[in-house]
C-alpha cells in the first residue's frame, strides 16, 4: 500500500520524503492556507521539489493540488485545471465529486490531465469516479467515522465493486482524513491502494510502547554483558 502526504508544508513534505518515505502527496485548500504561503507560491514549490529530487511524473510521484472550491461549472474547472496542470508533470488535479466535477473530471482524463475525485462519500460516487477513468479516487475516512459510521465495510465495497468490473489498479483508491494506525491497518486489509494522512498520524502509526520496553530490556542484558 502506498502512503501519501496530506500535506503543503514543504517541511513536512521533506521530513517524510527523507525519512520514512512516501510515494506522494495531496493537498486541499486547507492545506495550503496552514502553509500560510499563497496558492501559487506553495505549489511553484512542490513542482521544484519534485525536480531537486529528480522524481517528476505523476507515475512516478503524484501531487494532488485542488481546484478552486468556489468554481461551480465544468467549464471554469476544466480552465483552472489545464492552468495548474501546464506547471509540473506531477500534479493530479483534484476536484470535487459534484455533478460538474464529474463532468470536467471526465473531460480532463479525455485530455490526459490526470484527476483525483475527492470528497468522495459513498460507493456510488467511487463508482463513477472509475467509471470515468478518473487516475484516483479520495473516499474520506475520519470524517465518516467521527458521525459513526462504519468505515471498514465502506472500503471494502468500493474495493469489491472496482474488483468486479476491472476498475480496481487503474482507479486508484485513496483513503483521505486517515487519523490512526488504526484506520491505516483496516484501509490496507480491505486492500485500498492508498493512505494519505497528516505526518504525525504516520509517525504515531511507528510507535509502541512494547518496542520502547524491549529496547530497554535489551540494553539493560547489554550492559550486563561482556562485549569484548
Ligand atoms: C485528502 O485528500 C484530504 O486532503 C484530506 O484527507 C482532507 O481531510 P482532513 O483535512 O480533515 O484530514
Amino acid at each position: 500500500m502506498k502512503y501519501f502526504l496530506d500535506s503543503a508544508k514543504i517541511d513536512e513534505i521533506r521530513e517524510a520524503y527523507d525519512t520514512f518515505g512516501i510515494d506522494g502527496i495531496t493537498t486541499n485548500p486547507n492545506h495550503i492556507m496552514n502553509s500560510g504561503k499563497p496558492f501559487y507560491t506553495v505549489i511553484s514549490e512542490l513542482a521544484g521539489f519534485v525536480k531537486e529530487k529528480g522524481i517528476e511524473g505523476s507515475d512516478v510521484f503524484p501531487i494532488s493540488v485542488e481546484i478552486n472550491p468556489h468554481l461551480d461549472t465544468a467549464d471554469e474547472m476544466v480552465e483552472m485545471a489545464r492552468k495548474i496542470s501546464a506547471m509540473s508533470s506531477n500534479f493530479v488535479i483534484k476536484i470535487p465529486c459534484t455533478e460538474a466535477g464529474i463532468a470536467a473530471a471526465r473531460r480532463l482524463e479525455k485530455e490526459n490531465i490526470r484527476t483525483n475525485l475527492t470528497l468522495v462519500f459513498s460507493p456510488s460516487q467511487a463508482l463513477i469516479a472509475a467509471k470515468n477513468k478518473s487516475l484516483f479516487v479520495s473516499p474520506f475516512i475520519g470524517w465518516k467515522e467521527n458521525s459513526g459510521e462504519d468505515c471498514v465495510q465502506y472500503i471494502s465495497d468500493i474495493v469489491e465493486i472496482y474488483r468486479n468490473y476491472g476498475f480496481y489498479g487503474k482507479t486508484e483508491i485513496i483513503c483521505a482524513a486517515v487519523r490512526n494506525g488504526k484506520q491505516i491497518v483496516d484501509c490496507a486489509v480491505a486492500g485500498a491502494d492508498i493512505v494519505t494522512a497528516g505526518l504525525q498520524v504516520f509517525k504515531d502509526s511507528f510507535y509502541h510502547p512494547f518496542t520502547d520496553y524491549g529496547l530497554e530490556r535489551f540494553c539493560s542484558a547489554w550492559d550486563k554483558t561482556i562485549t569484548d
